[in-house]
């Protein structure tokens, strides 16, 4: 099938080369040259495991272009894939939603026969019926009667593992309000063994959502028991250790340390935080989760200040990436930890295997090092910011350690060692 993807970001890229993985033709269509230069190369626009391989494994099935409106008209699928970042009162923004839904309506004028418009960015409930379903017809002519279908399937892609969450999803939804548009998108998805849930366009939208929302409040709630855990000198990692071997808890996003960042969980929180504030309704929960989240790198410093006082130190960060696979700070803790040394009067020297370039972007006045050795020998005090697998190479011999992540050589070999929730 040809496929056009609107937005080659983190989303439309992985599902563009995935695609195209699965023998579809792919159009990726996207405005920033650089982007595109580096697709037609045969390079992945940004750091994502095996996607580069993956997409020149396939270049060619996989075009690339700006020119939308063409990309769209000769295609029998468009995947939506632009950003929804907060706005300044935290809901998503939808500027890019609706300004492509418009020009993916422009390029649909004029063309006839089945159609299916996809939308994977994280909308809103209401979004896809309400903005792209109108703006598609209006710019298009064209309607369900005529075949024209608009339906929501969320992605549940994470960072450094996207390719595979791709081709290995645990569930695959399919958000649609006509009967055409749900079939488009079975036939797509029909190689897939996973579970697959059918239901409404708004049903599909709130899934994402939802499932976001779940895992940050699973780790605030590993934080807030973490942080009681640290007053009463009992490690959290022991407890929670214990805890989710309870089968109906599960092991995974439990982890007690510094918090969640990257460009999803913070944002949609945010996002159905304000919804369910305009709605009247509060989101008490997922507000402190928010609240639980903003307070750990503070907790982090406060421990530092109370081994080593941090004005007019040259305090180490090890980890500016907002998890481990990935180049991306977005939000990442290591931002509000920067900041937050600096303006308690420290120097502050840097390390991260992967993000120093992105980070350099937020703060280019602070050290860069070029190891995690160096910063660790060459500074009063290091903290642990991103678990890092090789940080648990390094040799913390007598060192002053404040670990946000858990670093088991850290532990083992600093001279002083304090954990956030240990
Ligand atoms: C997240 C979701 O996991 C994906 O399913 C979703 O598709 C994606 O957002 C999105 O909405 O696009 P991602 O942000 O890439 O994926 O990364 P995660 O692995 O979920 O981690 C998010 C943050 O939570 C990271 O900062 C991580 O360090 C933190 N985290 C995770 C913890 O602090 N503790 C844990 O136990 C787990």
């Amino acid at each position: 099938m040809r496929i056009a993807i609107v937005g080659a970001g983190h989303v439309g890229a992985v599902t563009g080369a995935c695609l195209a993985e699965m023998g579809h033709s792919i159009v990726l269509v996207d405005r920033d040259e650089r982007v595109r230069e580096r697709l037609v190369r045969g390079e992945a626009p940004f750091f994502e495991p095996g996607l580069g391989a993956m997409i020149r494994g396939n270049l060619p099935r996989l075009e690339t272009t700006a020119d939308l409106a063409t990309a769209v008209g000769n295609s029998r699928m468009t995947f939506l894939c632009v950003g929804t970042p907060s706005n300044r009162r935290g809901e998503a923004d939808l500027s890019a939603v609706r300004a492509a839904s418009a020009a993916i309506g422009e390029g649909l004028s004029g063309t006839s026969g089945p159609r299916t418009v996809v939308v994977k960015s994280t909308v809103p409930p209401g979004t896809t019926a309400e903005v792209v379903r109108p703006a598609v017809e209006a710019g298009s002519g064209r309607s369900a009667a005529d075949g024209l279908s608009v339906v929501m399937n969320p992605e549940f892609l994470r960072e450094g593992s996207a390719v595979r969450d791709f081709f290995l999803p645990d569930r695959i939804v399919i958000g649609a309000d006509d009967p055409a548009g749900a079939e488009a998108l079975e036939a797509l998805y029909r190689p897939f063994s996973c579970p697959r849930v059918r239901c409404t366009t708004a049903t599909a939208e709130m899934v994402k959502y939802a499932s976001n929302a779940f895992l940050a409040v699973r780790v605030s709630c590993a934080n807030e028991i973490g942080n009681l855990c640290k007053s009463l000198g009992i490690d959290a990692h022991e407890v929670l250790g214990a805890v989710v071997l309870d089968g109906r808890i599960g092991p995974r996003f439990l982890g007690a340390g510094l918090g969640f960042g990257g460009s999803c969980f913070p944002k949609d929180v945010r996002a159905l935080v304000a919804l369910a504030g305009s709605l009247g309704c509060g989101a008490r929960l997922l507000s402190a989760a928010l609240e639980v989240n903003d307070r750990q790198p503070a907790a982090l410093l406060d421990l530092l200040e109370k081994r080593v006082g941090i004005a007019g130190r040259r305090i180490g960060v090890l980890g500016l990436a907002f998890k481990p696979g990935t180049d991306d700070v977005r939000e990442s803790r290591a931002i509000p930890v920067v900041q937050g040394l600096l303006d308690r009067g420290a120097r502050v020297v840097a390390h991260d295997p992967m993000a120093m370039e992105q980070f350099r972007q937020v703060h280019p006045g602070i050290e860069y090092a070029a190891s995690a050795a160096e910063v660790v020998s060459g500074t009063d005090a290091t903290v642990i910011v991103t678990e890092w697998p090789e940080f648990e190479g390094i040799d913390y011999s007598g060192r002053i350690v404040v670990d946000g992540r858990r670093c088991r050589r850290a532990e083992e070999t600093a001279a002083v060692y304090e954990g956030i929730c240990w």
